[in-house]
């Protein structure tokens, strides 16, 4: 019998046995449900559930006198189903959607489209805690989510794979390698769920957001051949070289000897996406508007994209706006739009022979790839956004590393010495040579991955299993890498700084941390795995090794420690800003501040 048939035959029987209330409970919830349980599933709703509602305002019983019992019985009975919900292994979430499934009947549907031994498997849940009623496990969601979502996981010892509920949201989430493979190299994940600040910030048409098919393939591919191509990324050496040597002037000329380094690490990085995608060229110690006014554009993007949105989890506050995120991304996307659109328009009226950057690739692109002018806001807008934290948070925390275990330092500055010698400045081709550096950036992406949380989510495009359990389409899936990189059963002596386990340890010298073994996987892997690790390993190995040949970093004073207290954003950065001295290293040489016309 068709799902459908039964569900209408379910309510005729409910209002039949005077259970009208009950039926009416049901259609608001099922409504409820398909408006708000995924992306897709809100385009979806039920209109022929609403004749109940019809029938409900003939019903004779609805006098005066019973309004009251009515209304105190529907709030019992929401109460009640509220409680049911919350009962199921991993919350209330899991609960609506056991619930509802079983109303409607699939449940006999997934019977008869399973055999025996997968349906035992359909049937079992997936453990995870219950968290509060409605809400689920939103709290773990806040702060320090990779911290509070790894102890939870190990409570409940479903470190393989745990369920939780964020308000209405089904997520799973794993701390294993080898479930953690299983999501993010399967195709069913593919795709991401669309928070409202991503949608409203325009990303749903950049890489990053845009649901799994022709148009996001297009762009992986636009960006793969002319962004982060190995030929791409030789071209724009240069360019990241004119950069570390403005860098070293900025630390030279400072005046004082103690910096906080994040300042200039963001605005080299914003210069260095600036110029790759724009074709702007700007020196870093000379204050511009345009530079200014883009990074306060990223940095407000930053936050709004970090916030965890209540109503993408509970839809019913949706109208409300309770923290204002939709106000202001209505605020930040003309900005972004007046500022990216004038970009392109003097693109457009270039003539004669200028170097090309990837506005100039956007524009020239035909046929089907061709992009609307919107798309390429979005399109340009990520590219900047995604490239300008994560590189900058990275280099934070190998410095604070740098200055913390002062005798790594020391053998990375040798190890410069050896392959540059002091008379000269690093270049790439050094970089490739060198075996410490690399190590030493491995162990901080472990201990300190930007995306503790792998940044953004997946999202199950169908039914799936993971780890021999059932999962259903419209389920958000984690994985936390940061519980992964640090479990002492996947890792010796985890909490350690050791950058000799990538040396000459059992992972060795080959150990990649591209996506291939999800031991350490920080840029993510798979179909939607990150684009621009190459561009942004090879910026961050560079910058750092040019950093350290030049000076030795150490702490403000002796009695002072680095403190490496996280805060998650949409990276997971340093709480306090490191603060270091920096002593030159190379013979003094006479650093000249730059001609900012
Ligand atoms: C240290 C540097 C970086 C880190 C740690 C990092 C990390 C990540 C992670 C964890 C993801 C999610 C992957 C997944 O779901 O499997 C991601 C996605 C992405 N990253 Fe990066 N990233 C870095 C640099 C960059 C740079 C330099 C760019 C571009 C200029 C970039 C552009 C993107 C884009 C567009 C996506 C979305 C890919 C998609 O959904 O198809 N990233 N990144």
């Amino acid at each position: 019998m068709p799902p459908k048939i039964k569900y209408n035959t379910f309510l005729t029987l409910s209002i039949n046995c005077s259970l009208l209330p009950l039926s009416i409970l049901c259609t608001i919830s099922n409504f409820s449900s398909q408006v708000t349980a995924n992306n897709k599933e809100k385009m979806r709703t039920d209109i022929e559930s609403l004749w109940v509602f019809a029938l409900a305002s003939k019903c004779k019983s609805f006098t005066s006198i019973n309004s009251i019992c009515f209304v105190l019985f529907i709030l019992i009975l929401w109460l009640v189903m509220n409680i049911i919900y919350w009962s199921h292994p991993g919350g209330p979430a899991w609960g609506k959607y056991k619930w509802s499934k079983n109303s409607a009947g699939l449940t006999s549907f997934n019977i008869n489209n399973y055999n025996n031994n997968d349906h035992f498997l359909v049937s079992k849940p997936i453990p995870g805690p219950r968290g509060f009623p409605i809400i689920g496990s939103m709290n773990l969601m806040s702060g320090l989510a990779h911290r509070k979502i790894a102890a939870m996981a190990e409570a409940c010892q479903a470190k393989r794979l745990m369920s939780l509920s964020v308000g209405e949201t089904r997520v799973i989430v794993t701390c294993n390698p080898d479930v953690a493979k299983e999501i993010l190299n399967s195709s069913v994940f593919a795709d991401r769920p669309v928070k409202e600040s991503a949608y409203r910030l325009m990303f749903n048409r950049a890489i990053g957001f845009a649901p799994y098919g022709v148009y996001w393939r297009t762009l992986r591919k636009i960006a793969a051949t002319h962004l982060f191509c190995p030929k791409q990324i030789k071209t724009s050496e240069a360019q990241r070289s004119q950069i570390a040597k403005q860098m070293v002037t900025m630390f030279q000329l400072g005046g004082r000897d103690i910096i906080r380094v994040r300042d200039a690490l963001k605005l080299a990085s914003l210069n260095n996406m600036m110029c790759s995608v724009f074709g702007r060229k700007y020196n870093l110690d000379c204050s511009n508007s345009e530079t200014e006014e883009l990074g306060k554009l990223v940095n407000e993007g930053y936050d709004l994209l970090g916030l965890l949105n209540w109503s993408d989890h509970l839809p019913w506050l949706a109208e409300l706006d309770p923290q204002k995120i939709r106000l202001r991304c209505s605020q930040l996307v003309p900005k972004v739009n007046r500022f990216v659109s004038r970009i392109i328009d003097e693109h457009k009226a270039q003539s004669g022979d200028v170097e090309h950057d990837f506005v100039h690739v956007l524009l020239s692109l035909q046929g089907s790839e061709k992009l609307s002018d919107s798309d390429m806001i979005a399109v340009l807008w990520e590219m900047i956004f995604r490239g300008t934290d994560t590189v900058a948070v990275l280099i934070e925390w190998i410095l604070a590393r740098m200055v913390i275990h002062p005798q790594v330092q020391f053998k990375v500055q040798n190890e410069l010495d050896k392959i540059v010698g002091e008379s000269r400045a690093v270049t790439e081709s050094d970089v490739s040579e060198m075996i410490y550096l690399p190590a030493v950036i491995k162990e901080v992406l472990r201990l300190h991955p930007p995306g503790p949380l792998l940044s953004w989510a997946r999202l199950a495009i169908t039914d799936t299993k993971v780890d021999g359990y059932h999962v259903p389409a419209g389920t958000t899936a984690m994985v936390n890498m940061w519980a992964i990189t640090r479990d002492p059963d996947v890792w010796a002596d985890p909490l350690e700084f050791k950058p000799e386990r990538f040396v000459n340890g059992a992972e060795g010298l080959d150990f990649s941390v591209l996506g291939s073994d999800l031991r350490l996987a920080p840029f993510g892997s798979g179909r939607r795995t990150c684009p621009g690790k190459t561009l942004g390993l090879t910026t961050v190995t560079f910058w750092v090794a040019t950093l350290l040949h030049e000076f030795r970093f150490g702490p403000v004073d002796n009695n002072s420690s680095v403190d490496l207290s996280e805060v998650l954003r949409l990276s997971c950065e340093m709480v306090n800003p490191l603060t270091v001295r920096v002593r030159s290293r190379r013979a003094q040489q006479k650093a000249t501040p730059n001609n900012c016309n």
